[in-house]
Parts: structure tokens; C-alpha cells; sequence
């Protein structure tokens, strides 16, 4: 029997479907893609604009098929970046993967409370999930189709993102390099 990693390495990349877009070396196809990740806080308008809306790819290329679409992250030391999404909108990392179990079903169950949020006077962060029409185009924007997973499968799965945690890495083994490509002096 494999262990728990080893099966959730399995699910990753077999029934799950996640390396549909978290593939290759940094687990990141490093291309943009909508999931009804809830949108929370300030979002990225403009100062003239009024409104809390993110939305994400299309900001940038005015391109309507990219609506929605935030890069795909790497998935290396997952277990140490809390909170999770573009805009931090899950707080645990079985929160974020159970998103994408049925993201249009987890966008309309959001929980704002579990958010970590700074105690900011006059915050409004729920604005967009107040936003009936705004929720609607991000449900309809998601790419990412529903996957039926048991409890113990995500669990596995889990496992899986844990062992992508390089202790080293986090220790800063690797401390700063000798030169550099520019040839700049590098201070040490
Ligand atoms: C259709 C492409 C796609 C598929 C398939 C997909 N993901 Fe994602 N995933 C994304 C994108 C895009 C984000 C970031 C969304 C955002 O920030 O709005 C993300 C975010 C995440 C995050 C949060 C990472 C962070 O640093 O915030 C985790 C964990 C994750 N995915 C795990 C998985 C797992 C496990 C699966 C398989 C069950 C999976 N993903 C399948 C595209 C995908």
C-alpha cells in the first residue's frame, strides 16, 4: 500500500485532474485561469473607479476570455504561505483545495470569518461577495470543472502538497550566491 503522499501524488496527477494546470517542475503551468476564486477586499480598481472588482488577467490584457484569470501558483512550500487565492481568501490549505472540488458550489458558500484579515476601521471586504451580479460573472467565468473526492482522497492529496515543503529551502541553506549574472558586486 503506498503512503498517503504517494497516493495524493497519484490522485494529483491522475483522477484529480490538478496538474491540468499545476504541472511540470513548480507544479505551475504559468499561464491564467479562472476558478471562482472568491473575491475579497479592497479588489484593484483604479482610484477614479468606484468598486471592489478584481478582474485579474483581463486588467491587464482588456481581453474578455481572460476575465477571472489569475496566473496558476506554484505549489512548492504550499504548507508555509497561508492564506491561499490571489487576494487571501482561504485561510487553511484544505480550504483552498476543497474550492476546487466544485468552485461555483464554494464561491456561493464562502465564509468570510475564517478569512485573516488586519483589523482595518472602515474595511470593506465583503463588498464583491454582497455583489449578486459581480459573483455571477465570476461563477460563469470558471474553467475549472467539478471533481468528485472522497474525504480521505483530499486527505491524501494533503499529504501530497506537504512533502512539497523543502525544510532546507525554508532554513535558507542555500544563503546568497557568490555572483551573479549581471556581474554586479553582491554584498555579503
Ligand atoms: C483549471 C486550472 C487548475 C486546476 C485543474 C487546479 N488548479 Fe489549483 N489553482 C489554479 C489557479 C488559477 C489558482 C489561483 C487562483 C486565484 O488566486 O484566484 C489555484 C490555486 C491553488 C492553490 C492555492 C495556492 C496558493 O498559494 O494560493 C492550491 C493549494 C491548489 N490550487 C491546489 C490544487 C489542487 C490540489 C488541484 C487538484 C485537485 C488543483 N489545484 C487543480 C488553477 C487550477
Amino acid at each position: 500500500m503506498p503512503s498517503a503522499a504517494e497516493a495524493g501524488r497519484q490522485l494529483f496527477y491522475g483522477k484529480a485532474g490538478c496538474d491540468a494546470c499545476h504541472s511540470g517542475r513548480f507544479q505551475t503551468d504559468q499561464a491564467f485561469h479562472a476558478i471562482a476564486m472568491p473575491q475579497i477586499g479592497p479588489g484593484k480598481a483604479a482610484r477614479f473607479e468606484s468598486g471592489f472588482r478584481d478582474e485579474g488577467r483581463q486588467r491587464v490584457t482588456g481581453a474578455a476570455e481572460d476575465a477571472y484569470r489569475f496566473r496558476t501558483p506554484s505549489l512548492r512550500n504550499v504548507t508555509e504561505t497561508a492564506p491561499y487565492g490571489h487576494d487571501g481568501a482561504y485561510a487553511s490549505l484544505e480550504a483552498v483545495v476543497r474550492h476546487h472540488l466544485d468552485p461555483v458550489a464554494a464561491l456561493g458558500a464562502y465564509d468570510l470569518s475564517q478569512a485573516r484579515l488586519p483589523h482595518l476601521p472602515g474595511a470593506r471586504d465583503h463588498m464583491v461577495l454582497a455583489d449578486p451580479p459581480e459573483m455571477a460573472r465570476i461563477a460563469a467565468a470558471s474553467e475549472l470543472a467539478p471533481v468528485a473526492l472522497s474525504d480521505a482522497e483530499v486527505a491524501q492529496i494533503l499529504a501530497f502538497l506537504a512533502a512539497l515543503t523543502d525544510p532546507a529551502g525554508l532554513a535558507g541553506r542555500l544563503g546568497v550566491p557568490g555572483m551573479v549574472p549581471s556581474g554586479l558586486p553582491v554584498p555579503r
